[in-house]
């Protein structure tokens, strides 16, 4: 890895996965494509102060300025995060995450493709050998819902059950495509639910946190018992770190962290961390179309490629739980949108 472009590093992940690539990879430029919308923080990334992070403002569908950076850049390796990412927004404005999570990312594949292809017999092609290494982050959601019993495995049908998760499966579908009809490197990985800092306060545990520093409502979809098998952010970055160095071209991953939890454990686990009474807790109409388990084998990852979670649940919890108390002015600027202003004054947005 010379040249790393990662798009969506002003999110939740991608910008801890930068922070990680900067630190592991010292030989590596790391170029963050993001478009800023209201999921990217530009003050996620205030502390990353080095000659190799690039940053450039662009949407993924945006084809003429994609190329144009890619050819600026010339990247080896490309990981691609930017995605509509949040289901309930998926079932009110369907449409963004089909042109973002799907169109984009064929913009990307065609990017990366065309770098290659037009250097067939330079420098270009001998020195990646295969060309551009493609690496989709997708998700567990792509396989629908688990009953009671069984974990998904890298042959589970995809079977997705949302705008956002069938957007996902079909981005898939595209990676997959590359591979077959072009020869292109790529992966796909496929992880479990994360948390961890940097999260933004619509996804169940920082909404959940936030709710309850401040005495509001915490809502609770259905029944509550819906699982999830959580993994801390840093261990899905150092997965895709190893499917990057180890991982073999065409292959598909799962990550998850072998760890099964009902919505309303969490939810009371929050509470009592910041000794709140569970007379917060409100039940609410729950999502349509809501899964109600998912859960992932991870044996192919942690046998083939060595990796394996380094954090406990309640480790990770715990250091979580900590630094949202300890940034309170992070989560503050995204409630009060000052977050944007931040992003404007930065790139005239
Ligand atoms: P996020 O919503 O926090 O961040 C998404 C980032 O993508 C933002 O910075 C946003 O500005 C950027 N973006 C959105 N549309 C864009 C566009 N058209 N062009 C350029 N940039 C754009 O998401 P996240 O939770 O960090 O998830 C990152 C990726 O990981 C997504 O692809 C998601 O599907 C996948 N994933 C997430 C989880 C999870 O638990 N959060 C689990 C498995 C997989
Ligand atoms: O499984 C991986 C996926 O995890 C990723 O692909 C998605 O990008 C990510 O958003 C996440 O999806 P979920 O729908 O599982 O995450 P969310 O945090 O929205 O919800 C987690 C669970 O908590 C889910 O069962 C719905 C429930 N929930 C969520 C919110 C926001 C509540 O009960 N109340 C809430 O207010």
């Amino acid at each position: 890895m010379k040249t790393l472009l990662v798009t969506g590093g002003a999110g939740f992940i991608g910008s801890n996965f930068v922070r990680r690539m900067l630190a592991e990879h010292p030989e590596c430029e790391i170029v963050n494509v993001d478009a800023l919308t209201y999921a990217g923080n530009l003050e996620n990334l205030l502390d990353v102060d080095s000659a190799r992070y690039h940053f450039e403002r662009a949407d993924i569908r945006d084809r003429e300025r994609v190329e144009a950076i890619f050819d600026k850049y010339e990247p080896d390796t490309v990981v691609n995060f930017a995605a509509e990412s949040h289901v309930d927004r998926s079932i009110t404005e369907p449409e963004l995450f089909l042109t973002t999570n799907i169109l984009g990312t064929q913009v990307l594949l065609d990017a990366a493709k065309r770098r290659w292809k037009l250097y067939p017999d330079d420098k270009y092609s001998r020195e990646f050998k295969a060309g551009v290494r493609y690496l989709q982050v997708s998700t567990d959601e792509v396989y629908g819902a688990l009953g009671k019993t069984g974990l998904f495995t890298e042959s589970t049908p995809l079977a997705p059950n949302s705008p956002y998760s069938a957007s996902k499966a079909s981005a898939d579908m595209m990676v997959r495509a590359y591979h077959s009809t072009y020869g292109m490197p790529v992966n796909i990985t496929r992880c479990s639910n994360n948390y961890g800092p940097y999260q933004f306060p619509e996804k169940l545990i920082p909404l959940m946190i936030n709710n309850c520093l401040n005495d509001k409502p915490l809502p609770v979809y259905g029944d509550g018992m819906q699982i999830r098998d959580w993994l801390h952010v840093a261990d899905h970055c150092a997965a895709i770190d190893a499917v990057l160095t180890r991982g073999e071209a065409g292959e598909v991953y799962n990550i998850g962290g072998n760890n099964e939890m009902a919505n309303i454990d969490i939810v009371k686990l929050i509470l009592r961390a910041l000794g709140k009474s569970e007379d917060l807790i409100v039940y609410v109409q729950d999502r349509p179309g809501h899964d109600r388990r998912y859960a992932i084998d991870n044996t192919k990852i942690t046998s083939l490629l060595g990796w394996s979670p380094a954090y406990t649940f309640e480790g990770g919890m715990k250091e979580t739980i900590a630094w949202y108390l300890d940034n309170r002015a992070w989560m503050e600027h995204i409630v009060s949108g000052a977050y944007m202003e931040y992003c404007r004054s930065m790139y005239s947005l």
